[in-house]
């Protein structure tokens, strides 16, 4: 022991005494006992700090060299994909068969031993169990068009631990309370996963695996796009594609322009070797419920297509975004502007932004996004309109607007062919029920209103055909 120490220890207060301090003599620091004692601590003290920060060196180099790190912020595509995925790594059962395997193998070799197996499990089961949940809604479609709600439970904000092919790997949600993202006003959130450097190539697989499994979730189904601020997020569930066949047009106006969409779609080469903007962009006009959006529905489910619904009149828009959300339109999407004409009035054609003064778009802003020079990829842009007469010429000139299509009220072919849909087993009562119409305005919207009504009964369709047009 450190004599000075000692002499601290062993003093009494009774035998201090008043101890003489001089200036002049430094060496009186060394020998009085409480100064010794004093920088004796001070000394420990230090060594220890710098042992500790040492430590603290040594742990970060550690685990700089042998951890490895992913980072996925919230605003990337991946990340949805990526938490619906590790929630279901997470399952609390998935690795209790193998523990309780080894905790009953190993459990004869020794009291010790089955200690540690049993203290090991504990942990790797405390550990696994995701504990902190979030609830995530997904809706399900049924064949009838009804909707229901489906939860599950993803990791939630904090640690979890999961193994994914031998390898464990940490998971860290962390929820920024003081950020948020100004796109959606959400937080901001970011998952870090990491593992050991040896198993960094695992990062690839989860990512490829985690958007497999997203993709299956989408199979066969159209995901409709909405634009949020700057970008484009997924609005609702992936609908059911919509049988093409279950819009009827009139004679072959379905097939023409299924053909001009594929055409464009499979030629890619030919206009890059042309320095052609690859685009195509598509009018659909004509009176209320002949089928315009569900025919550009219909569509996009039969090529395999989503589509990103652009609305011109949304708070906060502006010719440069605009502009930018064309560009960045998802792959294999339709960008669909419904009702072109409200937006922008024939009279309102001009310079200022548009009718609704919500949106800050000018026309110009419009026509120079549609053209699009900066975009090299495909860019397929529907339109609709009920007024093709409002619309200014510079808008609907080939190049913005390439195949015009006018959708009318039901011919008698139609009215024919959607009796047929609906009847299929009263075929022969289609043209009364045609006839009985004679040639008056419907559209196929109020015929579907009607036999949707008159479900269970072909005849009461043709005896109660007035009532479409008393309503
Ligand atoms: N040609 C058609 N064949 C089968 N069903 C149709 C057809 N046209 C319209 N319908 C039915 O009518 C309803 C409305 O159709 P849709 O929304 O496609 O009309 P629209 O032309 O887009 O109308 P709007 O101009 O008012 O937007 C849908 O439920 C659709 O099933
Ligand atoms: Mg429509």
């Amino acid at each position: 022991m450190n004599p000075n120490l000692m002499d601290l220890a062993t003093s009494s207060p009774a035998n201090l005494g008043p101890v003489p301090v001089t200036t002049s003599s430094p060496g009186i620091f060394s020998n009085n006992p409480y100064f010794s004692a004093g920088f004796g601590l001070l000394g420990v003290g230090a060594a220890l700090a710098v042992l500790r920060q040492g430590a603290r060196h040594a742990a970060a180099l550690t685990k700089k060299q042998l951890l490895v790190t992913l980072e996925i912020p919230s605003r990337d595509k991946s990340y949805q994909w990526i938490l619906a995925w590790i929630s279901k790594q997470q399952q609390p059962q998935a690795h209790l068969g193998k523990i309780n395997d080894i905790a009953s193998s190993e459990g004869g070799a020794g009291g010790i031993r089955r200690r540690w197996n049993r203290f090991l499990e504990k942990k790797i089961r405390s550990a696994t169990m995701p504990r902190h949940l979030a609830v995530q809604t997904d809706f399900k479609q049924h064949e009838n068009g009804n909707l229901t709600a489906d939860y599950s439970f993803v990791s939630g904000p904090g640690k979890h631990l999961f193994k994914y092919k031998n390898c464990w790997v940490q998971v860290d949600r962390v929820r920024e309370t003081k950020m948020l993202d100004l796109v959606n006003g959400a937080p901001w959130e970011t998952i870090t996963l990491t593992t050991l450097n040896r198993d960094r190539t695992i990062f690839k697989s989860i990512l490829e695996e985690s958007q497999r499994a997203a993709i299956e979730q989408q199979d066969g189904k159209t995901v409709i796009y909405n634009s949020v601020g700057p970008e484009w997020r997924p609005f609702g569930p992936p609908r059911k594609k919509r049988n093409i066949n279950s819009v009827v047009l009139d004679q072959n106006i379905a097939q023409d322009l299924m053909r001009d969409v594929r055409e464009f779609i499979n030629n890619s080469k030919w206009y890059d070797e042309r320095g052609i903007p690859y685009r195509r962009g598509y009018l659909l006009y004509g009176p209320p419920g002949t089928g315009k959006t569900s025919f550009i529905q219909a569509l996009a489910g039969e090529l395999g297509y989503n589509i990103c619904i652009l609305n011109l009149s949304e708070r906060g828009h502006t010719d440069d975004r605009l502009n930018h959300l064309l560009t960045i339109a998802p792959e294999r999407s339709i960008t669909l502007l419904e009702d072109i004409d409200a937006a922008f009035p024939v009279n309102r054609q001009s310079e200022e932004p548009g009718q609704f003064s919500r949106s800050q778009i000018t026309f110009s802003g419009l026509l120079n996004a549609l053209d699009g020079v900066s975009s090299a990829e495909e860019r397929l842009v529907f339109m609709t309109t009920n007024h093709i007469e409002r619309l200014d010429k510079a808008l609907i000139r080939p190049g913005r607007v390439d195949y015009k299509v006018y959708l009318g009220n039901a011919s008698k072919h139609q009215i024919i062919e959607m009796y047929i849909k609906f009847y299929p087993n009263d075929k022969n009562l289609a043209p009364i029920f045609a006839e009985k119409i004679g040639g008056r305005s419907v559209s196929p919207a109020q015929l579907q209103g009607h036999f949707v009504i008159n479900k269970h009964s072909a005849q009461a369709a043709i005896d109660d055909v007035e009532s479409i047009f008393s309503t």
